[in-house]
């Protein structure tokens, strides 16, 4: 065994382990944990838990060693948030939805081998430990810097606790730690106007002392294993994201937080603080690991160090940075972890055309789904796999839904497997035929389904699920075809011993689907195999033997239908659900903004206001929203950049009368020094509108007042 842990690995070194990795000994296996601050949608299904389940599944039909692992993510800013929207405390919330969680995925099937949570005492030992060592050996770089704070909150503002502006794509909703309109990481302050979202005050700045780990140091390392070593079997979007990562230099950043809710920092000078949620989140897949290892009596260790591990992560695009850098850098940091080999991140769903989103309820939820379709839980496997986001974001829709289970899943895959059940009971009452002399269409038949274990595992092996899944459906495909070429049911009458011959070998093709689907529709998978009244399991290898899937004499049991119509009306109503929440939206946000608290005249006379006239205006490259002015103010022509690009054209603006604050401190956006602003008003629907100064004998310079 070649052991490289602790050492610098070359090139070489990782292509001797790849050779190797083509047949590891065990999987790690992890899926995004997902935080409880919610239940889980569709897009989290789509995206992660899914694939992750396929690939899991699949494995362990191949009789390889597999640890399926995830939990429960309970720290972090998002989780206090909703704790103090709701009065309640961040324990409250995590219990409540780590449970609601916990259930779905059982509901749907996704086969963990174990589901932890970070509030989990061995999850913080773990991940005091991890960071312990790192200290111990140096790893961190210990700063007292200038951080973003809210007085009158008195606390420390990070991550979520902080919107402002992006400085890379001007979006004035970027958090803390992300802007997920442009998708770049940030540190709270990057931000522009930064603003607390626990008041809603601006934040002033005050020192404090925290733990950085110098990425800048790892950066030579994650080039040439990442850039150089998986250049070809990494996927392009991921591939895409660390190069642009790579290419800006990557620098310090803290792990350490002022919080009251997360992992202590376990070092001396560090009272009052947090470990960052990213550094504990993805620490907590080797703390589920330990739990699922002590419980089975295995070695985690094996799981995660030795290099005969294939370990791959499943998560959305929106983790790349934090898989395939940060934690990265942690576990080489550390000294003694094996790589990922590989990060098949995929790209987001959509629902109905418009952004999954939480707070506007634009959202499928499992729970409610399974409300509504009890038992189609295999529907939305497969809806979401046919249509999976693997290589640009995707549009989940109702219609597409229904098309999928009545088209395909019912018209395709429940026909086949009908017919074959109820024919075999019909001439045999259910007992398997002996076969007679195979023609060459049985021959060919046969051979064609023998060849489909090894296309599928091909496609799975690359991450390419939709493929797969599409095989799957050929093999039903290539039995109703046979079916329908042959004709059983009219030859029954002129040949009954060629109907032997025939629906052996559609029954054959039915146990095969039985296998090959089970990644993918697992509950399907069951209910066939108790169709077919198998009891021992096949692998997936089998499908390839020339031996007998299902041997002549066995007995099967009786038709079930697999997969019931959708109607119309079930789909309509679903949609509906959609457009009550459109019109809460709308409703929402058509309540008119209360009185701000009064001001004295003094404060309102500090405003120098002027009527001025736009004379230039031409986009911002790269910003949607922002637009770079040339205004005539009467006193100077200056340059103001306003983020009204999204409602207004530069040729619709020239020209325009406006009321400019001119004495606002000048500030940068995206390399151009905005030199004042230009009043708009803006109603409940978020119209925009000038606010203009009427009268033509008034010139620019005047004063409002
Ligand atoms: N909770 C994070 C999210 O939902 C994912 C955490 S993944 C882990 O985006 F690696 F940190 F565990
Ligand atoms: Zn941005």
């Amino acid at each position: 065994m070649l052991i490289f842990a602790n050492r610098e690995r070359n090139l070489s070194d990782f292509k001797k382990i790849e050779t190797m990795l083509e047949n590891p000994k065990r999987y790690t296996i992890t899926a995004a944990l997902p935080y409880t601050n919610g239940p889980i949608h569709i897009g989290h299904l789509a995206g992660v838990y899914v694939p992750a389940d396929i690939y899991s599944r699949y494995l362990r039909l191949q009789g390889r060693d597999v640890a399926f692992i995830c939990g429960s993510d309970e720290h972090g800013v998002a989780i206090s948030m909703k704790a103090k929207k709701e009065g309640v405390s961040p324990q409250e919330i995590i219990d409540k939805y780590d449970a609601i969680i916990r259930q779905s995925f059982q509901d749907f099937g996704i086969s963990f081998d174990n589901y932890s949570r970070t509030s989990a005492k061995i999850h913080h030992d773990t991940a005091q430990e991890f960071f312990k060592k790192l200290y111990d050996q140096g790893d961190f770089i210990e700063e007292v810097t200038e951080q973003l704070y809210d007085a009158k909150a008195e606390q420390f503002l990070a991550d979520r606790f902080v919107t402002g502006t992006c400085p890379k794509c001007g979006n004035e909703e970027a958090y803390g730690d992300q802007c997920e309109k442009c998708g770049s990481t940030l540190n709270a302050t990057d931000l522009i106007n930064p603003k607390s979202t626990i008041t809603g005050d601006i934040p002033v700045m005050k020192e404090t002392k925290h733990w950085f780990l110098p990425l800048d140091r790892y950066q030579d390392f994650l080039t040439k294993w990442i850039l150089e070593g998986h250049a070809k079997d990494w996927k392009t979007n991921v591939l895409g994201q660390v190069k642009s990562w790579l290419d800006d230099g990557l620098k310090p950043r803290a792990v350490t937080r002022d919080l009251d809710w997360g992992i202590d920092v376990p070092v001396d000078g560090a009272e009052g603080k947090k470990l960052y949620v990213w550094f504990d989140a993805p620490i907590g897949y080797i703390s589920s690991t330990k739990e699922w290892a002590a419980r089975e009596g295995k070695n985690w260790e094996d799981y995660w160090k030795k290099d005969d591990t294939k370990l791959v992560h499943f998560i959305g695009k929106d983790n790349i940075v934090f898989h395939c850098i940060i934690f990265p850098a942690m576990l080489k940091a550390e000294g003694t972890f094996i790589m990922p080999d590989n990060v098949p991140a995929n790209e987001f769903l959509n629902l109905e055309g418009n952004k999954l989103s939480t707070s506007k309820n634009w959202a499928v939820w499992l729970p409610e789904y399974l409300k509504d379709f009890p038992e189609k839980q295999d529907v939305l496997r497969y809806a979401l796999t046919a249509n999976a986001p693997e290589t640009k974001d995707n549009d989940f829709t109702w219609k597409d839904f229904q098309a999928r289970n009545n088209n395909e899943l019912a018209a395709v895959y429940g026909n086949f497997i009908n017919r074959v059940i109820v024919l075999t009971n019909k001439y045999y009452d259910g007992i398997v035929p002996e076969p007679q002399e195979f023609h060459e269409i049985d021959e060919q038949t046969l051979a064609e389904l023998r060849a489909y274990p090894a296309v599928i595992s091909s496609s799975i092996e690359r991450y390419r699920f939709r493929e797969a899944l599409g095989e799957v459906m050929n093999v039903a495909r290539l039995g109703n075809k046979y079916l329908a070429d042959e004709e059983p049911w009219k030859m029954v009458k002129t040949d009954p011993e060629r109907v032997k011959t025939q629906m052996y070998v559609a029954l054959q093709i039915a146990t095969a689907l039985s296998v090959l689907c089970e990644p993918f529709l697992p509950f399907t998978a069951t209910k066939l195999r108790k169709i077919l009244n198998l009891e021992t399991p096949i692998s997936w290898n089998s499908v390839s033997e020339e031996d007998a899937l299902l041997k002549s004499g066995h007995q099967i049991g009786q038709a079930e239908i697999l997969f019931a119509q959708i109607e119309d009306s079930e789909i309509e109503k679903q949609v509906q659900k959609l457009e009550d929440s459109k019109a809460a939206n709308i409703a929402a946000a058509k309540t008119i903004e209360p009185e701000k608290d009064a001001i004295t005249f003094e404060d309102f006379s500090k405003m120098d206001l002027r009527v001025g006239t736009i004379l230039e205006a031409t986009k911002m490259p790269k910003a949607n929203k922002l637009l770079v002015m040339k205004i005539d103010t009467g006193i100077d022509v200056r340059t103001i950049v306003s983020g009204i690009a999204e409602s207004f054209t530069p040729e619709e603006v020239v020209g325009k009368r406006v009321t400019v604050l001119v004495n606002l401190a000048p500030r940068t956006l995206r390399g151009v020094e905005s030199q004042g602003m230009v009043l708009m008003t803006t109603d409940a629907a978020g119209n925009l509108a000038f606010v203009n100064p009427e009268g033509e004998n008034i010139s620019n310079g005047a004063t409002i007042n």
